[in-house]
């Protein structure tokens, strides 16, 4: 009896040393996890094999996965040094940040700036395409029959489909021949006035020998492209969809060398994912591996799948919100921010909401760098980061960041955990997503920066190596980690 009771009182006690031992030390990691140092990745060099691309093409198959590069490889910087290429990139950044701040700021009404123009008759600010920030990640495809292969940039910031086409008034170079509609079967122009002329923002209807739709997508910076409204074929890797509206560009100005034009992956009805809708499900996801990385036989490529398989199950899903005066972005429901296992109090929903008036809100980008928060929320969550990391050597601020350090001489570092909280689930960030190198000596910064507009945008060094999901029909956004 007596040994009954000391049994079960060791018993209890083994227990209570177990449990409180593992949950100091799962606290202990919640609140810090270990960053690897490493330093800058230089640039990637392209690889595509082209048997990678056309294997057995369909046009049924309900799934579609497709390899992604980063920029980088397809710019004429090649011998570019890593902090050469991360300048740039920078610059891009502010680039891209600057239109869709605009874009989101015409679409209230509120400060409608219209943009320099060649030609009279169009409307509003479309932004899009290949401005020096239209978009970090690029893919290969063909276009029309037989097919021409090119690259396109991806760019959930926009909607329609677009590349350059000859005859061109102006093109700017790119690394392939320029597609020319009249050597494709399948090209076809789209007719004036008909309901997809009638979808795009802005569309002219010009007198030819026939009447055809004109499209013209416009930056923020002046720079445009427009053409021939049209229909066409798409060749990917192991699919072919047929009569994708998108626009075959005849004068495209000021605008990013290299791809041949762009893929639109936004919400809005012109986007490539809604006009698959019928396919693919209004699904897709990618993952973006390291930045510069356009996969080696060690890591893994950067990935696009559109269809229902690729939506993970497992993925932490949060919905997505609704501008009613413009439906181009994704907009998600952000309630705060956690540095080291806490919630930051000067982080909250309010400094993140989206108003009736299409003010505010947070969206997530594919062609965005370094988030950005709305400037109150921004220091708030550097104020806890730098606290958070008292024991971290401090180095001078760089570029658009104000929170650096000397990791220089160390391997490993422990760094205070980063956690968003979205409606309807928690996504904790790899450190590798928050603190990034800056340079080749040691220097990492903390990579989200303020802005003084009402906008925040959730870049895409954040959501490295997550699969992130867009449901169009769901109207959710997945995050799933660790899946590249
Ligand atoms: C995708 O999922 C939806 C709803 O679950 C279903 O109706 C549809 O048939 C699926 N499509 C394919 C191609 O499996
Ligand atoms: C309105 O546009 C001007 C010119 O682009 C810009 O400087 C200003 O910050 C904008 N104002 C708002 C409230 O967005
Ligand atoms: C475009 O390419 C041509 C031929 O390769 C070259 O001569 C020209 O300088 C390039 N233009 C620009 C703007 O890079």
């Amino acid at each position: 009896m007596e040994r009954k009771v000391l049994n079960t009182l060791v018993f209890s006690i083994v227990t209570i040393f177990f449990f409180s031992f593992t949950s100091s030390s799962s606290s202990a990691s919640f609140q810090y996890q270990t960053l690897v140092v490493n330093t800058l990745p230089s640039s990637a060099t392209l690889s595509w094999p082209e048997s990678e691309l056309f294997t057995g093409e369909s046009e049924s198959t309900t799934s579609l996965s497709v390899h992604l590069s980063h920029v980088d490889a397809l710019s004429s910087s090649l011998d570019a040094s890593p902090v050469d290429l991360f300048n740039l990139r920078l610059r891009r950044d502010s680039l891209r940040v600057k239109s869709i701040t605009s874009l989101a700021a015409v679409s209230t009404g509120r400060n409608v700036t219209r943009i320099p123009r060649s030609a009279g008759g169009f409307s509003g600010a479309v932004i899009s395409g290949l401005s020096q920030g239209s978009g970090e990640y690029f893919m290969r495809l063909g276009v029309g029959t037989p097919a021409t292969n090119v690259y396109m940039v991806l760019d959930t910031g926009s909607d329609v489909v677009w590349l350059q086409c000859s005859p061109c008034k102006a093109c700017y170079n790119q690394s392939d021949p320029i597609f020319d509609p009249k050597k494709s079967k399948s090209f076809v122009s789209v007719p004036c006035g008909s309901r997809l002329c009638r979808r795009l923002d802005s569309s002219e209807c010009v007198s030819r020998r026939i009447k055809t739709c004109l499209y013209q997508v416009s930056y923020g910076d002046g720079s445009f492209t427009e053409g021939d409204f049209s229909t066409e074929t798409l060749t990917f890797r192991g699919a072919r969809v047929n009569q994708v509206a998108l626009g075959c560009g005849h004068d495209n100005e000021g605008l990013f060398v290299g791809a041949a034009g762009l893929l639109g992956l936004g919400r809005g009805g012109l986007s490539f994912p809604s006009q698959t809708k019928n396919r693919y499900n209004g699904k897709f996801s990618y993952c973006l591996v390291d930045r510069t990385s356009s996969g080696s036989s060690s890591k893994p490529p950067s990935t696009i799948v559109f269809g229902n398989d690729s939506v993970p199950k497992t993925a932490v899903f949060t919905p997505l919100l609704t501008n009613l005066k413009l439906d181009t972005f994704y907009y998600l429901q952000l309630l705060g921010i956690s540095v080291g296992g806490s919630r930051v109090p000067g982080v909250s929903e309010s400094q993140f909401k989206l108003d009736a008036t299409g003010n505010g809100g947070v969206i997530i980008d594919s062609g965005t760098s370094v988030t950005r928060l709305t400037q109150s929320a921004y220091v708030a969550l550097r104020d806890a980061f730098r606290l958070g990391a008292k024991r971290l050597k401090r180095a001078p601020s760089y570029s658009l960041f104000d929170t650096c350090f000397d990791l220089s001489g160390m391997t490993t570092v422990k760094v205070p955990t980063v956690v968003f909280h979205f409606g309807g689930g928690e996504v904790s960030l790899p450190a590798s997503n928050y603190l990034i190198p800056v340079n080749t000596q040691g220097r990492f910064c903390f990579a989200f920066a303020g802005t003084m507009g009402s906008l925040s945008i959730i870049g895409n060094i954040q959501q490295q190596g997550f699969r992130v999901a867009y449901d169009l029909v769901g109207s959710r956004i997945g995050f799933l980690p660790r899946a590249c």
